[in-house]
C-alpha cells in the first residue's frame, strides 16, 4: 500500500507547506490531506494569498480542481466557489490569478509538479458550475432515500470516479459498509457522524483504502462532500464495525467485479 489509511482529519489543523519545490510560483500555499509515496500522488487544500499570480505553463499530471471560497482565475475563465475543473497533464494553462484570498481543493493523478512556460496546444475542458447541475439519484445499490449525486469525472476503462454527494437533513444510514475500492472525501459543508470514527464537519476529510469498514451513519444538518473512488464504488453490508480489512477482502474475493454504474 503506498497511500495510508487516513479516518478523518481536519483540514484546519494541517500544517501549511510551499508547492514552490515542485515548480509552482511562490506563495502556492497548501494543506496536504494525503499523498501516494510512490507515485506522488496528492490530495490537497490549496490556500491562496489575495494577489497571488502563477505563471502560465502544464501540470505534468492531470489534476481536479473545486473552488471551495473566493474566485480564481485560469487565463480568461474565472471559477467562483462550487466550480470544478479539470485540468489535464501536458495541457497549457494560463496565468493564475486570484485578488483575492481563495481556497481551492485539488487532486492530482501523479505528481503536482508544473512545468511553466511549456505546454501543448490542446484547450482546457469547459470548468463545470455543480451549483447549475442537476443531483440524480445514486446508481449504487444500498444507501437509503436521501443521496444524490452529481458526477464530475468517470474513468469509462477504470471506474474510477469524482463526484459531489448531498445528503438530506436527518439523513439516517444505520448499516455498515465496506467497499472493494478505494473511497476518499472532503466534506465541503454540513455534518455527518460515523458510528465507528466520529463527526466529520466542514473541511473534514478522509482517505480509506479498499475494505475497510464503516459506518453506521447519521446527519443532523445534511452535508455536500466531494468524493473520489479509483475504481466502480459497491457497497457491501456487514454487522461488526470493527471487522478487519482482511476478513472483508478474504469474504469477498471471489465475487464478479463491480459495474461502473456512474457516467458523466
Ligand atoms: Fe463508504
Amino acid at each position: 500500500m503506498t497511500r495510508g489509511h487516513i479516518e478523518i482529519i481536519q483540514t484546519a489543523e494541517q500544517p501549511t507547506t510551499d508547492l514552490e519545490s515542485v515548480g509552482w510560483s511562490f506563495d502556492s500555499h497548501a494543506q496536504v490531506l494525503s499523498q501516494d509515496s510512490e507515485t506522488e500522488a496528492i490530495t490537497l487544500v490549496l490556500q491562496l494569498p489575495p494577489g497571488y499570480r502563477r505563471w502560465a505553463g502544464t501540470h505534468e499530471h492531470t489534476a481536479e480542481l473545486y473552488v471551495l471560497s473566493g474566485f480564481l482565475t485560469i487565463g480568461d475563465v474565472t471559477l467562483g466557489a462550487g466550480t470544478y475543473q479539470l485540468l489535464p497533464g501536458g495541457v497549457m494553462q494560463g496565468q493564475w490569478r486570484a485578488d483575492e484570498a481563495c481556497s481551492v481543493w485539488m487532486k492530482t493523478d501523479g505528481t503536482p509538479k508544473f512545468n511553466p512556460n511549456r505546454g501543448g496546444g490542446e484547450r482546457l475542458p469547459d470548468p463545470l458550475n455543480t451549483t447549475k447541475m442537476d443531483w440524480i439519484i445514486s446508481p449504487i445499490p444500498g444507501p437509503p432515500c436521501g443521496l444524490l449525486l452529481k458526477p464530475l469525472r468517470v474513468d469509462t476503462e477504470t471506474g474510477a470516479s469524482t463526484f459531489l454527494s448531498g445528503i438530506v437533513p436527518q439523513y439516517h444510514y444505520p448499516f455498515i459498509e465496506y467497499h472493494r475500492c478505494v473511497e476518499e472525501s472532503f466534506l465541503i459543508r454540513g455534518d455527518i457522524r460515523l458510528g465507528n470514527s466520529g463527526l466529520m464537519t466542514a473541511g473534514s476529510y478522509f482517505y480509506r483504502p479498499p475494505y475497510i469498514s464503516h459506518g453506521p451513519f447519521y446527519s443532523h444538518a445534511g452535508k455536500l462532500g466531494l468524493s473520489s473512488t479509483d475504481a466502480p464504488l459497491d457497497n457491501h453490508y456487514i454487522d461488526d464495525p470493527f471487522r478487519s480489512a482482511e476478513q472483508n477482502l478474504a469474504d469477498s474475493q471471489y465475487e464478479a467485479p463491480a459495474p461502473n454504474l456512474l457516467s458523466t
